[in-house]
């Protein structure tokens, strides 16, 4: 059995995430994490809200709010959403709380012993009608890369640059919308990610299992070369700026950089895990996190979206590597790329795209985690239209799934006495299904061992139509009427069918796949994916074995329901 530790880029808290972040994070990581469960290993899913810096603070300006309520109201509506499309974290932390503070001073702590740390006066931008200085996005202005008029101040959301407030051409105050900017001296701190340039190449060369995407990334950027960074800002909602466990002195007004102590959130929620869970065991958090402590043989899986990579792969390792602690960093780095809104962005403030929790309002979380599975964006960019949703799910999961199960267990209640009949030998057709398995199976274990996760279910919904090629050529409903013998085999094969596809849908739509599993009586410990030998596969549930056919399992999107939402949500953008 191995340990693996999972983890989604942390969603930020100024509000409930698109279904473009769910698919590029959180959706495949839990995908991946039920996958591994199934297989039968030691899964630590973590996640946790991202909660300080600029956005929180405006968000909750905005909101007028305390940013501490605010963050509190909006780690539960994003902890809810979580729960109605069945993310199955192991525990969903915030980065606010008190562990992550604890870590954040101590890793800044051991960087400055390391020499890694120098306070450096800094030139920033200073609002004077706001009397404050103006970090990250408190500025925005003209990209000096690509010319976008609305860059924020951290980075240019057209080119995709990091910025300095500092670059940005023509700022203004986004507090105040004033132009009545000066750039005063102030004193910050730097993380001399210059010197650790050596160790974290040498770190990237041996990741031999990242995926391209996240290398090819990763490489870019320690092309470019990197820069030192300022790792604290002018705001008061962040980790607190100590030095010996004391406030340090000129820092009184300034804390860490939230891209700071955001990945150091991994660490502190796995430390809350361990609190809520008694921290005894397994349950010890530094059995995942630290090599000196047994976390030698965890492998460490991440997920995000691509513009997350270079944090993830040069800054967090900076971090880490620079420490010289024995921490464990990330084994697989599984990036993805953009779900668009027909070709386009997500936007909220015009109104286009769904949300998570708007999502739920109009259909159950499965409909919608085997969407962006199926059609996730990972060898390149994939775009979301209402009309594509309806026909995959009208096609996948009503036709296929839905029609198939639906099929053989009302017939089997109606025709057997709802039981697995005991009667009559393979043919055939019984051999053909099984061949079909032969290849499959393997390939979607193949496929989902290497985080492929639209052709994983591709697979898996070639597994469903071969069952219902399987039926057209099996016939129980025609050899019934001349040997009920030779039916009640295609009658066991197919129950069989339902419930080998009610095992594989477990990690792409959790929930169906459990009401399948529990209509065919499959016990929890018979639901893993231990596929042993096909025949054994094809006659495991036990003859003479009750079953109930689940209701309707998914129903179809009708047209007017397209229609509506593409009202409601918007569709193409007006001149795409
Ligand atoms: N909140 C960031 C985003 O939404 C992701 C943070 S990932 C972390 O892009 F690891 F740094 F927390
Ligand atoms: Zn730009």
């Amino acid at each position: 059995m191995a340990r693996i530790l999972i983890t989604s880029a942390l969603p930020y808290i100024n509000g409930v995430k698109h279904l473009g972040n769910l698919a590029g994070s959180m959706l495949p990581a839990d995908v991946y994490a039920r996958f591994q469960r199934a297989m039968g290993h030691d899964v630590l899913y973590i996640c946790a809200t991202d909660e300080h810096g600029t956005p929180a603070e405006l968000a909750a300006a905005a909101a007028d709010m305390d940013v501490r309520a605010y963050c509190d109201e909006q780690h539960e509506i994003q902890k809810r959403a979580g729960d109605g499309f069945a993310l199955s974290y192991d525990y969903f932390g915030r980065t606010s709380n008190e562990p992550n503070i604890v870590l954040t001073q101590h890793f800044a702590h051991v960087l400055e012993e390391k020499g890694l740390i120098e306070e450096r006066l800094e030139h920033q931008v200073f609002s004077i009608d706001d009397d404050r200085f103006l970090p990250d996005r408190y500025v925005e202005g003209t990209c000096p890369h690509c010319d976008f008029e609305r860059a924020r101040g951290d980075q240019c959301d057209n080119c995709g640059r990091l910025l300095e407030p500092t670059d940005l051409k023509e700022p203004y105050s986004k507090i105040s919308g004033s132009k009545n900017l000066e750039v005063r001296e102030t004193k910050h701190l730097h993380l001399l990610q210059t010197k650790v340039e050596p160790q974290i190449r040498a770190w990237v060369d041996a990741a031999t299992e990242w995926p391209s995407l996240a290398k090819s990334i990763a490489y870019k950027w320690l092309d470019e070369g990197l820069r030192d960074r300022s790792i604290t800002r002018d705001l008061k909602w962040g980790v607190p700026v100590t030095r010996d466990g004391q406030p340090r002195e000129g820092f009184e007004n300034k804390v860490f950089y939230v891209w700071f102590d955001a990945p150091i959130g991994y660490i502190g929620a796995t430390v809350e895990w361990a609190e809520a869970n008694g921290g005894a065991g397994s349950r010890d958090w530094e059995s995942w996190w630290r090599t000196d402590k047994g976390a030698g043989d965890v492998t460490y899986v991440q997920f995000m979206g691509k513009d997350n990579v270079a944090f993830h792969t040069v800054s967090f390792p900076a971090t880490i590597l620079g420490s010289e602690e024995p921490w464990k960093t990330v084994d697989k780095l599984k990036a993805f790329n953009w779900l668009t809104w027909y070709g386009g962005k997500f936007s909220t403030s015009e109104q286009r795209g769904v949300f998570m929790d708007q999502a739920l309002d109009l259909l159950p979380g499965d409909y919608w985690r085997w969407y962006l599975t199926a059609n996730a964006p990972e060898g390149a960019d994939s775009a979301f239209t209402w009309e594509h949703f309806q026909s995959l799910i009208n096609s996948d999961l009503a036709n296929v799934l839905g029609n198939f199960v639906n099929r053989i267990t009302r017939y089997t209640a109606s025709k057997f006495d709802g039981r697995v009949p005991a009667a009559g030998e393979p043919g055939e057709a019984e051999a053909w299904i099984a061949d079909e398995l032969g290849q499959r199976l393997p390939a979607i274990v193949a496929h989902m061992e290497a985080m492929e996760f639209r052709k994983a279910a591709a697979e898996v919904r070639a597994v469903w139509a071969a069952g219902n090629e399987y039926l057209t050529r099996a016939e129980p409903w025609v050899k019934y009427k001349s040997d009920v013998d030779a039916a009640a085999v295609g009658v066991r094969t197919g129950l069989n069918l339902v419930a080998l596809f009610g095992i594989l849908a477990q990690p792409f739509i959790p929930e169906a796949a459990g009401r399948i599993l529990d209509a065919m009586g499959v016990p929890q410990d018979r639901r893993s994916w231990q596929f042993g030998d096909i025949a054994g596969l094809l006659d495991a549930l036990p003859h003479g074995h009750a079953i109930t056919p689940p209701p309707v399992l998914f129903a179809k999107i009708e047209d007017d329901q397209v229609a509506e939402w593409t009202q409601r949500f918007g569709g193409a953008e007006p001149d795409a």
